[in-house]
């Protein structure tokens, strides 16, 4: 059996890191175990200009130990208006490294995203001529549509018509969920990835209803059947280039989350790498581990992989029941709970 594994160091291809306080109490656990990550734009208000991104990145840079040697890697929030030549100019400038696509009102922060896909015909044939990276929510909005089905209706309604009309744009379905978003990436020609979350792979709808309500495990898009569960975790694990890292950690204040309305989100930040090792075990994949954590990621956006190595080690890692530094009490992925892999920091 292995006990300790030796990784090139893994990227998150997808995070919220928040601002202000919050920014200040979470951005080290993402940068203590990834050299990079895609910053997710949904703050309030959106990151929609390069200047925005450039200051945004400073702030994550000064909450951050230089020590952890992190790369914060911004993304471009696209609302109906977004002016094609700021997103050009901010990407060939080295700020933006892809612009994001919520649809408007699909989840926290979103309210300023794009109402109708063609509004943004421009920015997206500028994306395409330039080479980045477009990375969608895929959720429908139509409140007429079940929120266990906004996903695949977003591959019918969306996804199949934009990839028809911009076939080389390069397109990462973010936090997929179902077999059917597995299915149309892996059918997909090379220029269309998909990140996978810790948390999707781990537990199905189910979890949200156990023995009561469960706030901690809601979050968008929401966790689907076992079915759905089980063929991702048969993609992530599959070694595919296509399929690669990103936690979508998304970090809300416990009363936020424990409330009559309840935020979206998972910290997962906290237990990365040791969620994705015990779902790469199980599964008995474990040597998949390291493409899709440190390598398929920077392949697909054209960047070098990490020279630094880690150390994942088999051995008991207690969760805590909460995180509170700063007073920004955050309920972490698997609080309370006892893992079996221990992330154990750079490689001697
Ligand atoms: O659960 C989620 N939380 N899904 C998202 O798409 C956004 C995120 C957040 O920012 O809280
Ligand atoms: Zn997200």
């Amino acid at each position: 059996m292995t006990d300790r594994l030796i990784l090139r160091r893994p990227d998150d291809w997808h995070v919220h890191l928040r601002d202000g306080d919050m920014l200040r109490a979470v951005a080290s656990y993402t940068a203590r175990q990834f050299a990079r990550a895609i910053v997710m734009p949904n703050l309030a208000p959106p990151v929609t200009t390069a200047e925005a991104a450039r200051a945004y990145r400073n702030r994550i840079i000064a909450a951050v130990d230089p020590a952890l040697d992190f790369t914060p890697l911004m993304t471009c929030y696209l609302s109906d208006d977004i002016d094609p030549a700021e997103v050009e100019r901010g990407f060939s400038g080295g700020v933006f490294t892809a612009a994001k696509l919520y649809p408007a009102n699909a989840t926290t922060n979103s309210a300023h995203g794009v109402t109708d896909i063609r509004n943004i015909d421009q920015v997206l044939s500028t994306m395409q001529r330039i080479g980045m990276p477009l990375l969608v929510h895929g959720e429908v909005t139509d409140p007429e549509i079940d929120i266990f089905d906004r996903e695949a209706v977003f591959i019918e309604r969306i996804m199949l018509p934009l990839v028809h009309r911009f076939p080389d744009l390069k397109i990462v379905f973010e936090h997929i969920t179902t077999s059917d978003a597995a299915q149309f990436v892996a059918d997909s020609g090379p220029n269309i990835a998909a990140t996978i979350t810790p948390h999707h792979l781990e537990f199905s709808r189910n979890a949200i209803f156990q023995g009561g309500i469960r706030p901690h495990y809601y979050c968008l898009p929401i966790a689907k059947r076992e079915t759905h569960r089980l063929a991702l975790r048969t993609a992530a694990t599959s070694g595919s280039p296509k399929f690669f890292l990103g936690t979508d950690s998304a970090p809300h204040m416990q009363g936020a989350k424990e409330n009559a309305c309840g935020c979206a989100g998972l910290f997962n930040a906290p237990v990365a790498l040791e969620s994705y090792a015990r779902t790469f075990e199980e599964e008995g994949a474990l040597d998949q581990l390291e493409g899709f954590a440190s390598v398929h990621g920077p392949t697909f956006y054209g960047l070098p992989v990490n020279e630094a190595r880690i150390v994942l080690q088999r051995g008991e890692m207690d969760v805590p029941a909460a995180i509170d530094p700063d007073g920004a009490c955050v309920v972490p992925f698997h609080a309370g709970e006892t893992l079996h892999w221990r992330y154990a920091g750079l490689c001697a």
